[in-house]
């Protein structure tokens, strides 16, 4: 069984085509849907870092083949393409990439939490839309063990930043303190969550939160403070903000730059600082170019993160030791993925042969009784477990596609029927 990863990421690709490829949550199904008809298994992992397909199947070329055709469909009109920004791991090589991205050492962010949140719900769509087969699942089950273990015992996540926290952080370096500044936050999801949290301990008293859904807003800023406002607000309150923090998972800009004038010319010309840290953007990039606007978007705050990416290298090499180790239990299991049709053909063979030749020899006998009958079952079942025992260890320690051959015709096995 094959296993191909096929994505781009923010290393390797523009923002303009990330943005292109990103999937939300609400577009997972319908994608997930479109993917079956390039591949059978598939899950499929976006977030604002990256879009990654990750497939099984027999054979390698066809698998690369449908990723490519399926990230092309995302970003392939409007002229955007991934062709020249994409990369291609292959089985033991894409799963040790997922378990470093579980883990936060593929983030922008080192180390940052939300990404094994999002590794374990791109496997939950993907078996909920029956696309998750038994590689897939355990690749993913064990990058989120990973991902887990490495947090346990290394300081990787210590103090972990958010790209969230990072945005609050890029503007205090702008206006200084913030205490007495009024900050808007688009978006009322996890980001939105995160943000007027940081913004709260940094003293932020004046928050107002604007979300399409109104109860989603009021219920976020019941958590953590601030005011919920609707999106019909957004005149008034980009008016009066210093700051604006955009992070709503729109497919569309929300912000465009005729809207940002007119809220200038209330302002009379006041700055504003704008962080959209959303993916798709959700401002236009044409704002940053209007006077007394600072614009900055999810790429503008990676001299943080190097900094931050600094600041870890020891744990980065601890968490990396991590990772080998369990790649090794993956291998292991993956060897015995191989020859598990086999083994199955083999004990389903032996235990044929078992019953017919038990009940051959009980005809032949005096009536017996049910527990003379029990005793012969137990007995010719523990003779066949015992003489395949260690066969089958073997296959599943040392098993590779010649001994399969060999004992598929000395047994005259049929493994395809078990797979
Ligand atoms: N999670 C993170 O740590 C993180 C970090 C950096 C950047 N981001 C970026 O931030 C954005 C939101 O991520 P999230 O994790 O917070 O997602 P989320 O928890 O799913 O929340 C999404 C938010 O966006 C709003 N939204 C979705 N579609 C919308 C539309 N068509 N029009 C208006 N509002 C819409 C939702 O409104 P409703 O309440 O009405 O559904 C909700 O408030 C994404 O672009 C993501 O890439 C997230």
């Amino acid at each position: 069984m094959q296993l191909c990863l096929v994505g781009i990421n923010y290393n390797t690709a523009p923002l303009a085509v990330r943005e292109k490829a990103s999937i939300n949550v609400e577009r997972l199904a319908e994608s997930l849907s479109s993917l079956r008809r390039c591949i059978y298994h598939g899950v499929i992992l976006s977030t604002c870092n990256r879009t990654e397909i990750y497939m099984s199947g027999s054979d390698s070329a066809t698998l690369e083949k449908a990723g490519l055709r399926f990230l092309e469909s995302l970003t392939g009109d409007g002229g955007v393409s991934c062709a020249d920004f994409n990369y291609i791991l292959k089985n033991i090589e894409a799963a040790k990439h997922l378990y470093r991205v579980a883990g936060g050492l593929e983030s922008m962010v080192v180390g940052e939490y939300e990404i094994l949140g999002q590794v374990g719900q791109a496997l939950e769509a993907a078996e909920k839309a029956g696309m998750a087969d038994l590689l897939l699942s355990r690749v993913f089950q064990g990058a989120v063990q990973a991902g887990r273990r490495l947090r346990e015992e290394t300081g990787i996540s210590r103090n972990a930043l958010s790209i969230s926290s990072i945005a609050v952080n890029l503007a205090e370096e702008a206006l200084g303190r913030l205490v007495n500044r009024r900050m808007l936050v688009i978006g009322a999801g996890e980001a939105g969550r995160l943000v007027v949290k940081v913004a709260r301990d940094r003293g932020v008293s004046r928050i107002a939160v604007a979300s399409r859904t109104h109860r989603r807003a009021a219920a976020l800023v019941q958590k953590v403070g601030g005011t919920p406002v609707g999106l019909d607000s957004l005149p008034q309150e980009l008016a009066a903000a210093d700051i604006v923090i955009t992070c709503a998972g729109a497919p569309h800009r929300m912000l465009g730059a005729e809207q940002i004038e007119k809220a200038m010319q209330s302002r009379q010309g006041k700055p504003i600082v704008i962080i959209d840290i959303a993916l798709p953007r959700n401002v236009e990039p044409e704002v940053g170019s209007i006077p007394n606007v600072s614009l900055r978007n999810i790429d503008d705050l990676t001299s943080i993160y190097e900094s931050n990416r600094e600041g870890r290298l020891n744990e980065i090499g601890m968490a990396e030791g991590i990772v080998e180790d369990e790649l090794i239990r993956l291998a292991d299991w993956w060897k015995t993925l191989e020859v598990r049709p086999l083994v199955s053909a083999l004990m389903a063979r032996a235990e044929e042969i078992r019953d017919r030749q038990l009940n051959k020899t009980i005809k032949k006998l005096r009536p017996l009784s049910a527990e003379e009958q029990e005793s012969l079952e137990a007995m010719t079942k523990s003779i066949v477990n015992k003489l395949l025992k260690e066969p089958i260890q073997y296959l599943k320690a040392e098993g590779d596609g010649e001994h399969a051959r060999l004992i598929s015709e000395l047994f005259q096995l049929d493994a395809e029927k078990h797979k």
